[in-house]
């Protein structure tokens, strides 16, 4: 069993460093969520990351990079995504390109793709990056199927016994996970929204996302049971039922959710970026509240509010196929 250790992220370079170095494999905070990062051109280090997550190899990873140089380096860059790159680097955005034959990026990575997931993060992750001077493989660090963890304290009790170092810069503040944008042929393809409204994404580009995922093979992370608690989750509840917990949005409406098992509420005054930064946190606790089912309440569709009923969908989708992932 490998001893887990947690840093504070002003203490944790030196370590981190000698660690990647050697292959291992740590989770470092990034604005979004937290990430089991490892050296994306050591072969060795990337099947660590599948195995401490139980990840499916056909699943790729997103390469996390310092600068556009770097950046450059391992993908193709059209207009298109040189533009957006530039306004949303860095930050919660992942940007599937081409991938260059000679990228150096170990071809686990990419689970024998011919594109790539490039994504700048913010904090902790760049200076790393830029000092090891390598792009780091990250997928969210959670088991595969489980929920994203947003604490150093999430991921040690998930996959403590897996990893040597969790680098703690407290609560991540996005709290979901990037938005990934496919660019092909001048057009834009959404597979899946996150942090960045794709709004947003639109504005800049001026030019409409294609939002349709189907057959999206691919991104076999897009499908199914995903983001899965213990407990059921119904969504879109209108009345809290006998033996349930809620999980409130804005001013409580549910009817009867003065008998909810426990209660936790996203956004009391209904802001979508508050209740972002809260989801993971407060599904997991309210499954740690024994409830056997977690009524949520309606939450709009515009805005991040997109990415927040993407994931609560997933959280709510049958169970019994087999795990699809991340
Ligand atoms: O915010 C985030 O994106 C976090 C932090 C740690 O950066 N990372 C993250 O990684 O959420 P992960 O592995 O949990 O999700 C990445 C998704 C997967 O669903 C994978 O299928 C998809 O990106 N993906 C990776 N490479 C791809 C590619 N070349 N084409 C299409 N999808 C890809
Ligand atoms: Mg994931």
């Amino acid at each position: 069993m490998t001893i887990c250790e947690i840093l504070p992220a002003a203490d944790a370079q030196a370590p981190a460093l000698a660690l990647l170095r050697a292959g291992e494999v740590i989770a470092i905070p990034t604005e979004t969520v937290y990430g089991l990062a490892g050296d994306a051109t050591n072969g060795v280090a990337v099947a660590r990351i599948f195995e401490a997550k139980g990840r499916p190899r056909f699943n790729p990873l997103i390469a996390h990079v310092a600068d556009m140089s770097m950046a450059e380096s391992i993908g193709i860059f059209d207009p298109l995504s040189r533009k957006l790159a530039d306004a949303f680097w860095p930050g919660p955005l992942t940007l599937v390109v081409p991938l260059r034959p000679d990228a150096g990026i170990h071809p686990l990575v990419t689970a024998g793709l011919s594109t790539i997931a490039l994504r700048m993060p913010r904090g902790f992750g760049a200076g790393l990056i830029s000092a090891l001077g390598r792009p780091l493989a990250a997928p969210s660090a959670n088991s595969s199927g489980k929920i994203s963890a947003t604490s150093a304290e999430a991921v040690r009790a998930d996959l403590g016994e897996k990893i040597p170092l969790v680098v703690d810069a407290g609560a991540t503040p996005v709290g979901l996970e990037s938005t990934i944008l496919k660019v092909e042929d001048g057009g834009l393809r959404l597979l899946r929204p996150g942090g960045v409204p794709a709004e947003e994404i639109e504005r800049v580009a001026g030019r409409p996302i294609n939002r349709n995922r189907a057959g999206n093979v691919e991104a076999p992370g897009m499908l199914a049971s995903h983001y899965a608690p213990g407990a059921a989750v119904r969504l879109d509840a209108v009345e809290v039922r006998p033996g349930e917990a809620l999980l409130a949005f804005g001013p409580v409406r549910a009817k009867g959710a003065g008998k909810a098992l426990a209660i936790l509420n996203l956004s009391d005054r209904g802001d979508l970026r508050e209740a972002a930064t809260n989801l993971f946190s407060y599904l997991k606790s309210l499954d740690a509240s024994g409830a056997k089912v977690i009524a949520v309440e309606p939450i709009p569709t515009a805005g991040l509010g997109e990415a927040i009923n993407d994931r609560l969908s997933r959280a709510a989708a049958p169970r019994d196929m087999p795990p699809a992932q991340s």
